[in-house]
């Protein structure tokens, strides 16, 4: 029988996302197995004799990370040999494994300035190990210019909260002909929205936590990477900083991939009626969404995008109006985090960790129907206009 993942065996063609999707990672079906195995619930294996893998410890490996690993593989790089994925505790231990493994003192590494908010407190720690840091703004490819010399490039684009977006090919391009790698945080676009590794970067890495699980229940990173080497260092440091996920997350996760192209597309075409109708109000100033054909990031985005994510962001003229805006939506939890299948919102002002307006909505578009949720969002602004 022909692989429906990928097609060989046949001369059907590649299938498409959501075939991809609920069938990512799964092993060869196996009489009275279930489709998905539950989750392994092991600090140890059995192991008499000359230690030697699959399974010694838990900390280094499991079967239910090694399932989800191949899942994420299979949607972050689905032609591509000799790529491996490594699944994380968080999307920071994540982010955190490829900046320390991969940098030692008197390197250099290039970080967008307007990313997530963590990065600069990651930025703080690298400097304390005698790694240069330099910062430069997602938007127009600006990281180019501070590039020469540096040993690894940090994207994040679309970035969190400003979604700006950068040219990964380029970028990648010109990092690779002055000798560094290439790192791109895909959180906000998930493997179904843009392939990192396919336009050039060495590392996709991302939170997990957001739409690639979407139920809001589940801390999770992981980090694909083509080098071997370069991946090997990665294991280790997840051996030494144990920043493992547990098996119930891991399978959890595993099993929220299997709705992953449903839950985006339907989120995505929402948060793109959303941006609709919000570009229509007076009120509403600094729109984004990378999917709208007016947005500043709409050319580089819908090149290398398949698909915009679900986040929207605007501003409102005042803090006050912000956060009456926010008490008066009634479809729209008041929450940090974006990506779920409920939808949120905030104030992201209130952590101070971002340049941003002090009435700046991350608005994250959830599952909802598009007019309830258009429509709980038109009320709110008309509720709480001055
Ligand atoms: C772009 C981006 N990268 C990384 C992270 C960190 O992920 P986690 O919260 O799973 O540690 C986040 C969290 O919001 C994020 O938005």
């Amino acid at each position: 029988m022909s692989d429906p993942t990928t097609g060989e065996g046949s001369a059907a063609p590649r299938p498409g996302d959501g075939t991809r999707a609920v069938r990512a990672g799964l092993p060869e079906p196996a009489k009275y197995e279930p489709t998905l195995p539950g989750p392994v619930f092991a600090a140890h294996f059995h192991l008499p004799g000359d230690p030697t893998g699959p399974y010694t410890y838990g900390r280094d490996e499991n079967p239910t990370w090694t399932l989800l690993e191949q899942a994420i593989g299979e949607l972050e790089a689905p032609e591509q040999d000799g790529v491996e994925t490594l699944v994380f505790a968080s999307g920071m231990a994540a982010v955190s494994a490829v900046l320390f493994s991969q940098l030692g003192a008197g390197d250099v590494a290039v970080l967008p300035d307007d990313g997530y908010q963590a990065l600069p407190l990651a930025r703080a720690q690298l400097e304390t190990y005698g790694i240069e840091v330099r910062t430069a703004p997602t938007g127009g490819d600006a990281q180019l210019d501070v590039l020469d010399g540096a040993k690894l490039l940090w994207i994040e684009t679309p970035s969190n909260p400003g979604l700006d977006v950068c040219d990964i090919r380029r970028l990648a391009e010109e990092a690779h002909a002055r000798g560094a790698l290439v790192a791109v945080d895909n959180t906000l676009a998930t493997p179904l929205g843009q392939r990192p590794l396919e336009l050039g970067a060495d590392f996709a890495v991302a939170s997990g936590t957001k739409q690639l699980t979407g139920h809001g229940d589940v801390l999770l990173g992981y980090v694909t990477g083509r080098d071997a080497t370069a991946m090997a260092a990665v294991r280790r440091w997840r051996k030494i900083t144990g920043a493992i996920p547990g098996p119930m997350e891991a399978w959890l996760a595993h099993r929220s991939i299997a709705t992953l192209q449903l839950r985006v597309d339907r989120q995505n075409a929402t948060a793109l009626t959303l941006a609709r109708a919000l570009r229509e109000r007076s009120e509403v100033t600094g729109l984004r969404y990378p999917g709208l054909p007016d947005d500043p990031s709409y050319a580089v985005a819908s090149r290398q995008m398949r698909r915009f994510g679900c986040v929207v962001s605007f501003t409102l003229p005042t803090r006050a109006r912000a956060e009456r805006f926010l008490d008066a939506l009634r479809l729209v939890d008041g929450a940090t985090s974006f990506g779920g299948v409920r939808s949120t919102a905030e104030r992201r002002g209130r952590w101070g960790g971002d340049a941003v307006p002090e009435g700046f909505i991350r608005f994250s578009v959830g599952a909802e129907d598009a007019d309830d949720l258009v429509a709980d969002v038109l009320h709110a602004l008309d509720t709480s206009a001055d």
